[in-house]
């Protein structure tokens, strides 16, 4: 069951594009160890085949995602231990050198929404909402989203997103520079989807030049991935973490 909870997709109408959706709307695509895995070889599959030429991430209707799945959280917690997978997956998303593009309809939380910082562009649906509770989670921000939202959105943003856990409606984040273009929820799959297929129609050399020059050599990002994943792996065995996983998993009845 679990590789059907992420579709790796190469339409056939969209030369040059792979698609990576989240596809667990029961679970409002929440992320599993295993899901994780599967886009990290996706992702490794894209640097590697000169015929990718970009990358969407899509979710289902309603949906991007919740973010990382609480039972795993919770297993972490308990003393499950090691490097989360989710850490590797950071890793690729970071290191990928194909042009990343995003679209959300709805939910996007935990790194449901820092997915986004490492796109190039993202699309989000009118009825989008952006939120990281990592701090009500007693968590700490990760993907390098205590680096990258303070350069993008300036500190009042970052801080309210990443520490104060204030959602983000789709019109905010776009005006905060995390998101590029609002849309009707109808429209979402489409327009990034377009949006992929001419970004892969362009000339990929120049392309990859001028996106590495946007972006930079990236190694401050992995460099605070390492430091955030210090105090997050610290935070996830706490018992204030703990209770919080508690209360979600026990909170209807
Ligand atoms: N991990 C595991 N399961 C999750 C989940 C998550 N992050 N988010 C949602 N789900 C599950 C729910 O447990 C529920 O499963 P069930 O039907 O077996 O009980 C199902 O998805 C639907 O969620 P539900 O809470 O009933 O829907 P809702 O519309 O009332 O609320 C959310 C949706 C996303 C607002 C709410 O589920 C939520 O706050 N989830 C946690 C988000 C989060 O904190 N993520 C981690 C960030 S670091």
């Amino acid at each position: 069951m679990t590789e059907n909870h992420i579709i790796v997709d190469h339409p056939q109408t969209r030369p040059g594009v792979m698609v990576i959706r989240f596809n667990r709307p029961e679970k409002k695509n929440a992320i599993t160890g295993a899901m994780y895995d599967r886009m990290t070889a996706a992702l490794h599959e894209a640097n590697k085949e000169a015929s990718i030429r970009a990358v969407a991430f899509l979710g289902t209707e309603g949906c991007f995602s919740a973010g990382n799945d609480m039972a795993d959280f919770m297993a972490y917690a308990m003393g499950g231990g090691g490097r989360p997978t989710a850490a590797d997956f950071l890793q690729a998303l970071a290191t990928c050198d194909k042009p990343l593009v995003s679209g959300i309809d709805g939910l996007a939380i935990g790194i449901g929404t820092t997915i986004h910082l490492h796109c190039d562009m993202t699309i989000a649906s009118s009825r989008s909402v952006l939120r990281t509770p990592f701090v009500d989670l007693a968590l700490v921000p990760e993907a390098a989203s205590s680096l990258i939202a303070p350069r993008v959105m300036g500190h009042q943003r970052a801080f309210a997103m990443l520490a104060a856990g204030e959602g983000f409606s789709a019109e905010q984040a776009r005006e905060a520079g995390i998101i590029w273009k609002v849309v009707s929820p109808d429209a979402v799959e489409r327009e990034t989807l377009a949006l992929a297929e001419s970004l892969a129609a362009k000339p990929p050399h120049a392309l990859s030049i001028a996106r590495s020059l946007i972006r930079g050599n990236g190694d401050d990002i992995l460099a605070r991935m390492d430091e955030e994943l210090v105090h997050f792996t610290k935070q996830l065995r706490s018992a204030e973490a703990r209770a919080a996983f508690e209360a979600f998993m026990s909170r209807k009845g």
